[in-house]
């Protein structure tokens, strides 16, 4: 049996598949594969594991309807046709739980980073601008006792808030599909409707999944019910927000600042203006970037991997074909 995996992963999840009598072939370029390239690639193989964005869509399915099981190494997966999936009754895993500390600590990073123009002092050091000492100059915000909105409170929204009610006292307040009994019950967290968490959070992250129902959400009309000196940080999909419609919000100060570990489009060009601004710090894509998550998350896609291949459930599974 052999696996197809799209980039270099963390060798716990390579030691797992080898001790299992599974071979495999890494694709080791830093580049995305076509996807011309990753159904050929796929043909020859039983099962992929696969790292970032490819697009696993009925096109693809289709054309690689043979493969025992697709294992993401990733918790969204909104680039995968999970109705086309099951139909041809390929089962789909992905790595939950495991980065939810890593990626909560990003948002948390953003925050903070934002609320006080650290990456923007960072630079003015850099360019040989730090002159002297001004106490009217370089104000930023504190979080103390700021309300923290989480949109989305699944494993890494509650892990967040939990850190910001420890930090900072933040009371907690929430949008959801469904209530989080749990966040309310654990963080005090409060439910409110979309346009309440607009308008009453100080620092507003988001933590959704990508669906139809998110994207392009946060919009013009939603940043601008947003409290001007509020924070806007995004550490989920990019598409859920609008980013000329933000830059547009940061520019007339509709809202105050703006922490991005995704962006729309990804990557961000080194041109765009959101880049210069003081009350802005961009991150590339790094949520899960820790060696704990990393390794986690590999070791589970081979679990994932492992299990498809005997044919058995998947212990982290996406659908249940
Ligand atoms: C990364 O963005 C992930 O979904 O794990
Ligand atoms: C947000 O509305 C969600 O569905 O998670």
């Amino acid at each position: 049996m052999k696996v197809f995996i799209t980039r270099i992963i963390p060798e716990s999840g390579l030691e797992l598949l080898r001790s299992a009598g599974i071979t495999y072939t890494e694709h080791r370029e830093k580049r995305n594969l076509s996807p011309e390239e990753l159904i050929a690639a796929c043909k020859m193989h039983d099962a992929l594991l696969s790292v970032g964005g490819n697009k696993i869509d009925a096109a693809f399915l289709e054309a690689c309807s043979h493969l025992k099981v697709v294992a993401l190494m990733a918790v969204g997966y909104d680039n995968v046709d999970v109705a086309a999936a099951t139909a041809l009754k390929i089962p789909i895993g992905n790595t939950p739980g495991v980065l939810s500390n890593a990626t909560a600590d990003t948002a948390f990073l953003l925050m903070l980073a934002t609320a006080r123009k650290a990456f923007h002092m960072h630079k003015v050091i850099g360019k040989g601008e730090w002159g002297f000492f001004e106490p009217t100059a370089n104000l930023g915000m504190e979080l103390n006792g700021k309300t923290l909105g989480v949109f989305g409170m699944g494993k890494i929204g509650m892990a967040l808030a939990k850190k910001c009610r420890g930090a900072f006292d933040m009371p907690v307040i929430y949008h959801n599909r469904s209530r989080n009994e749990e966040a309310e019950r654990l963080l005090g967290a409060r439910y409110v409707s979309f346009e309440e968490l607009l308008k009453n959070s100080d620092v507003l992250s988001l933590h959704a999944a990508l669906t139809p129902e998110t994207a392009g959400k946060f919009d013009a009309e939603a940043f601008s019910q947003m409290k001007p000196s509020a924070i806007f940080i995004n550490t989920a999909r990019g598409a859920m927000h609008n980013e000329l419609h933000l830059l547009d919000a940061l520019q007339r100060q509709t809202i105050w600042g703006a922490g991005l570990d995704v962006t729309n489009p990804e990557p961000m060009n080194k041109n765009n203006p959101l880049l210069n601004m003081p009350n802005v710090a961009v991150l590339p894509h790094i949520g899960s970037a820790t060696v704990e998550a990393r390794s986690g998350m590999a070791r589970m896609a081979a679990e994932n991997i492992i299990a498809g291949l005997k044919g058995a459930p998947l212990p982290y599974a996406v659908n249940n074909p």
